[in-house]
């Protein structure tokens, strides 16, 4: 039983392998938070100061106790208008206008399996995986329900959180504020860790001491954003990647969101996560209700790296789903930059025979097969392929090119309509416009009204009428704008809208998700956008950026790795120079970056050398070999680039029998001392073989010293070594 409820000190206690979270309802029926930790025993109330506190207004239910406040106690759920002083998670406003309410604990049940959420994606296990425990507040005055909903999976130490609100009352609730969980910390000094970033240059890592103002982050854009990632850690100042305690939210949810973590007059932190206030105001008549969308929190007391074990293996088994959450992907070959809009069928079919030459699987038809789609001013919305352009409709481009042994993938961005369309044309109204003003574009393009059924209906139909036309196996699908102008004509109050948007949008998903199981969908949102937890619950693989020169790849994605797995990161060898930075790094490096996500190329062979495509060969069979270890293996940052001059991480089956390790020195300097890369995770007291080289390394003496890298010869020089335990060598 992972969910323990104590009648004597009524406290709520759930259990992990590994941790431990306690909860209890005191004596004037607040829900206090006692505890998120390693795994400790009994009651931990003792955790709780009262004290007389200047300016830290006491309820009327504790009489003239003054020592009894909910400004400074640790609150389970922070509501605004309760005494508490800090940030709410929750605010609630009434008909006339007034704001505020208390909430008391009403009641609990504990079920078997997790509980999902109506109309959002959330963390999925089976009975025996899983526990679900939900706790009813209640505010008599509003007649609002609110409950907290914890679902626990021990064997991943994950606790997830979510909460419902409903209105039983007889007037109408309007919620302006509604965060998944709020989580409060004992006195103490703490770092913060942030991901933010922008278009082409993703999830930097931040770390900086707690202050007692607000570190938020929030994303305003209508999408989980570029700019920041619905992703926060807590820690230790001392944490590093293998000692130390951290706590991390990541919010399964694709919109607009808000992170914020502060101290407050007592050094206590507290933590949450939830919904962006902006443009949120999401009235509640009697009997309807609303769920938050999830937030999935970890607790390591060994570092950032067991905190990233627990939400990859969160995230690659119990969010991502569908037949590609376990098998392989398709290593593909992009059109986009070999020749953005500039192709016709025949270059398509060249492409497809360099990808066989090459022994790629796919070959993906980006951007500009449709309408008029001769450049990104017009024709989205028209999902009607250019067979002009194409020389041939999708059934038979798609034929030629199976009969290549290549599979077919195509792109599409269907949340979107130009005003150059015939879509636009005939329903105006669909895309969302503020009537009286015009539009803000994002790409000259329009953001189509998800909330309502009729446009839904559209995307769904257009989107499978594509995937019918030809033998389909991929979509890439595609979010380039963000949602400016929220207006919807069929909403009765536009403050509910950018939810609804996020609700319309993931029915779509889920409904082409159960009508075509076969293909596979790629996320992408002018790259990394929307990389986020909740597109994964309908796309395993997501574009990770559009930036994908491949020094600038090693920051992007080692800040991603830190919350997600590789098996969802998009990641292609590109050609030199780049067409984001211009650098020139070599072919190899290129690879080597790519090869640890889901792996193809972009750029067009027939100007490459006959060098370069037997190097891409090779390259080929390097990343099928290793393809299930970077799927589904541990993943290790063996190093720190914000100090060091060279990245190293690591790929470990989970029985240790195999590693992948990688190290690629950013700049070469003369006469450079040895660099020496510390793999983890390997076997104590055995031998590891690293393929290639045949050489034959102690593991103990190689986690403890590292493996000394050969001189590098030029800037952005990698390495790679596939250590295999051999239990033979007897040295
Ligand atoms: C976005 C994507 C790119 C490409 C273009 C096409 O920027 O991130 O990969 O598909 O759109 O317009």
């Amino acid at each position: 039983m992972s969910i323990i409820y104590n009648e004597e000190n009524r406290t709520f206690t759930l259990n992990t392998d590994n941790t431990t979270y306690q909860m209890q309802v005191d004596k004037h029926k607040h829900l206090l938070h006692l505890y998120y930790g390693r795994k400790s025993e009994g009651c931990m109330d003792w955790m709780l100061s009262f004290a007389d506190r200047g300016f830290s207004p006491n309820p009327y239910e504790a009489g003239n106790d003054r020592t009894y406040s909910l400004d400074f106690l640790p609150m389970e759920y922070a509501v605004q208008g309760s005494g508490d002083f800090r940030t709410p998670a929750l605010i609630l406003k009434d008909s006339d206008g007034t704001f505020g309410c208390r909430l008391k604990y009403k009641e609990y049940e504990i079920q078997k399996g997790k509980y999902s959420l109506r109309g959002l994606p959330a963390v999925y296990a089976g009975d025996s995986e899983a526990e679900t425990l939900v706790i009813k507040l209640e505010s008599e005055r509003l007649g609002a329900e609110v409950s907290l909903l914890y679902g626990v999976l021990p064997g991943l130490d994950i606790i997830t959180r979510s909460v419902r609100i409903e209105n039983r009352g007889q007037g109408k609730i309007t919620i302006e504020k509604l965060q998944s969980a709020s989580l409060d910390f004992p006195a103490g000094m703490y770092d913060v860790h942030t991901f933010h970033g922008r278009h082409t240059m993703e999830r930097v890592r931040e770390r900086t001491s707690l202050p007692h103002n607000a570190v938020k982050i929030e994303s305003r854009r209508g999408i989980s954003s570029h700019q920041y990632n619905p992703f926060i850690i807590i820690s230790d100042p001392e944490t590093s990647e293998t000692a130390g305690r951290c706590w991390a939210m990541e919010l399964v949810y694709s919109g607009g969101f808000s992170a914020e973590a502060a101290r407050d007059q007592f050094d206590q932190p507290r933590l949450m996560m939830g919904i962006a206030e902006d443009r949120f105001s999401y009235p509640l008549e009697p009997g309807d209700s609303l769920d938050a969308p999830e937030v999935i929190m970890t607790f390591s007391s060994d570092g950032f790296e067991r905190m990233s074990h627990n939400l990859h293996k969160c995230i690659r088994e119990h969010v991502c789903r569908g037949r590609f959450r376990d098998g392989a992907r398709p290593i593909l070959l992009n059109s986009w930059e070999a020749s953005y809009f500039d192709f016709t069928g025949d270059s398509i079919l060249g492409l497809a025979r360099e990808a066989k030459d090459l022994g790629l699987d796919m070959i993906v038809m980006d951007d500009g097969w449709f309408g008029n789609r001769c450049d990104d001013r017009r024709a989205l919305g028209d999902w009607v392929p250019n067979e002009k352009k194409l020389g041939c409709n999708l059934a038979e481009l798609s034929e030629k090119i199976n009969e290549m042994g290549i599979k077919f993938g195509i792109w599409m961005e269907p949340e979107m309509v130009s005003e150059d369309s015939d879509l636009y044309r005939s329903h105006p109204d669909w895309a969302m416009v503020i009537p009286g003003q015009k539009p803000t574009r994002g790409r000259y393009q329009l953001v189509l009204d998800l909330s309502r059924r009729e446009v839904r209906e559209y995307v769904f139909e257009s989107v499978s009428n594509v995937l019918e036309m030809g033998n389909i196996e991929y979509l890439k699908w595609d979010f380039n704008s963000v949602i400016a102008d929220a207006y919807s004509r069929e909403e009765d109050d536009q403050g509910k809208l950018l939810y609804d948007y996020m609700i319309g949008l993931y029915e779509v998903l889920g409904r082409l998700n159960e009508r075509y199981p076969d293909v596979l969908i790629e996320g992408c949102c002018g790259g990394g956008g929307r990389f986020d937890a909740g597109m994964m619950y309908y796309t395993p693989q997501i574009w990770c950026s559009d930036n994908t020169d491949a020094v600038d790849r090693l920051f992007i994605q080692h800040g991603t790795s830190f919350g997600y797995p590789a098996s969802a990161v998009g990641a292609h060898v590109s050609a030199c120079p780049n067409h984001q930075t211009g650098r020139v790094t070599p072919l190899a490096t290129r690879a080597i970056v790519a090869m640890s996500g889901t792996f193809g190329y972009e750029l067009d062979p027939a100007r490459l050398s006959e060098e370069e495509k037997e190097e891409i060969r090779e390259q080929v069979k390097i990343y099928r070999n290793i393809s299930g270890l970077v799927r589904t293996g541990d993943y290790y940052r063996l190093s720190d680039p914000s100090r060091e001059n060279c990245f190293a991480w690591e790929f470990a089956s989970e029985d240790r029998s195999e590693a992948v390790v990688n190290a690629v020195v950013v700049q070469n300097h003369g006469n450079m001392a040895t660099i020496y890369v510390k793999p983890r995770g390997l076997t104590p007291g055995v031998f590891y073989r690293d393929e290639k080289s045949g050489m034959i390394y102690a593991a103990d003496a190689l986690m403890d010293t590292g493996l000394p890298l050969p001189p590098a010869g030029r800037d952005a020089e990698s390495y790679i070594y596939h250590l295999i335990r051999d239990e033979s060598v007897n040295m």
